[in-house]
């Protein structure tokens, strides 16, 4: 297994150029299944995701190129399976959202039920219950789901809550369902908006994506498109707070600000400076950090995905901080290790309450989910002396080469293996 070294103590200084969302192209992906023509979808970033869904897409008959490389042509011609079975969806819960267009092309999909993860039980009830109401019979098996239906028909959906998921999988269920479909209370996320953007590129007629309020009006086929996905907010935010945690200045290019304002928000509520170019913004700290409150929410609200690396950088804010985790259940995994780096703690149900403290000492530490490790590469970076964190294989499945675009800004880490 892998590892990272770092020493910590270093100015970040430089520029990075963000890479294409993750949570964009994952259901973009899952979205091609819903045509028998080709898909090129660009701006994709090199995860261990992606090559995961690549490998879900190939099991159902479905030819996947170039994965590996920014640009990959998905050929749905070929699509003659309705299984997603339990190795590769256990791997990735994303895997999920192939129920949908499986559903809306073939009239059936079995998928196996992703189970819990580490940050929360994550049910797919949502989903299930926006399949039902489009028609389908919804059978619970054991370790699986099966969805089957003659006949969909377009419906009105109200979700108990803005789920992504079950927002893109009820979308690319109605995109090819006679009639129209209204989901009300549907997540805002700029990734389901760009899902629809892709969808409607392919020639679905979806609209409203971006408020609550998106309706489909069904089609009878999709043809082929080219799609380049947007970039990836979360971690653009990532690179924002390097800058911010090592008092540096770093710009990151390819942005969309729009998406990034409720995380620059906070950040300039912390005492961050941002200067805007176009597509790139620049961060620094001129007068030192202050304390913030942030509680997570759907979009435009704070979102879950940074507040593991916003926890990090209160670590180290003079005052105290306050962090309320209102979307997932137990996302706090990256305290216990950032304690073990001096950072000062507590856990209150779903809250954390940070004490800044001078300074982080480096130690050995364990990544456990995708973010809370993202948290742990920026407390190495600013902590006394050296930090390993193992266990990486975590943030490779959502950071394309962080280590080697951290050193580009002047970091001191390498990937060691174990
Ligand atoms: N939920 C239910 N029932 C459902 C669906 C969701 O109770 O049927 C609950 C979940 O358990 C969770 C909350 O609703 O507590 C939010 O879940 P949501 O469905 O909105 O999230 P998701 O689609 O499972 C996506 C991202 C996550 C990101 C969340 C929230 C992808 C592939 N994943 O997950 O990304 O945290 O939206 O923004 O798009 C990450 O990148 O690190 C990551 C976890």
């Amino acid at each position: 297994m892998d590892a990272f070294v770092i020493r910590g103590g270093r100015a970040l200084k430089g520029r990075v150029k963000v890479r294409g969302a993750k949570n964009a192209v994952l259901p973009i992906m899952a979205a091609s299944l819903l045509s028998d023509g080709v898909c090129v979808i660009e701006n994709v970033p090199i995860l261990r995701d992606i090559v995961t869904m690549s490998k879900v897409l190939e099991h159902l008959g479905v030819k996947v190129h170039d994965v590996g490389t920014g640009t990959i042509t998905i050929d749905g011609s070929g699509l003659n399976d309705h299984i997603a079975p339990y190795e590769l969806v256990r791997t990735m819960r994303a895997s999920v959202l192939v129920m949908g267009p499986l559903l809306a092309r073939l009239g059936k999909a079995k998928v196996a039920l992703p189970g819990g993860c580490a940050i929360g039980t994550r049910p797919i009830d949502i989903h299930l219950k926006g399949i039902e109401l489009l028609g389908a019979k919804v059978k619970m098996g054991r370790g699986y789901v099966q969805v089957s239906s003659r006949k969909l028909a377009g419906a009105e959906i109200c979700f108990d809550y803005p789920s992504v998921g079950a927002t893109e999988n009820v979308m690319m269920a109605s995109v090819l369902t006679k009639g129209t479909t209204i989901i009300e209370n549907a997540a805002r996320e700029p990734e389901v908006q760009d899902l629809a953007e892709f969808l409607r590129s392919l020639g679905a007629k979806i609209e409203g994506e971006g408020t609550s309020r998106i309706t489909i009006e069904g089609v009878t086929s999709l043809g082929s498109t080219t799609h380049r996905v947007i970039p990836d907010r979360i971690e653009a935010g990532t690179y924002l707070a390097a800058g911010i945690i090592t008092k540096g200045r770093v710009t990151v290019d390819a942005i969309i600000e729009e998406h990034l304002r409720p995380i620059l928000s906070k950040m300039e509520e912390a005492g961050a400076h941002f200067e805007y170019h176009g597509p790139s913004i620049t961060v620094s700290v001129p007068d030192g950090l202050r304390p913030v409150d942030i509680r997570t929410m759907p979009y435009p609200g704070f979102p879950t995905d940074m507040q593991a690396q916003f926890m990090a950088l209160m670590t180290i804010t003079p005052g105290t901080s306050s962090i309320k985790e209102a979307v997932f259940e137990n996302r706090f995994m990256q305290v216990a290790e950032l304690n073990r780096m001096g950072a000062d703690i507590r856990i209150d149900t779903n809250t954390a309450i940070v004490n800044g403290v001078k300074q982080l000492s480096g130690a050995e530490v364990m990544a456990s989910d995708l973010r809370a490790s993202a948290a742990l590469v920026l407390a190495g970076l600013v902590a006394h002396g050296e930090t390993k964190v193992s266990r990486i294989y975590h943030i490779d499945r959502g950071y394309d080469e962080i280590e080697r675009r951290l050193k580009t800004l002047g970091a001191d880490i390498r990937r060691i293996s174990e």
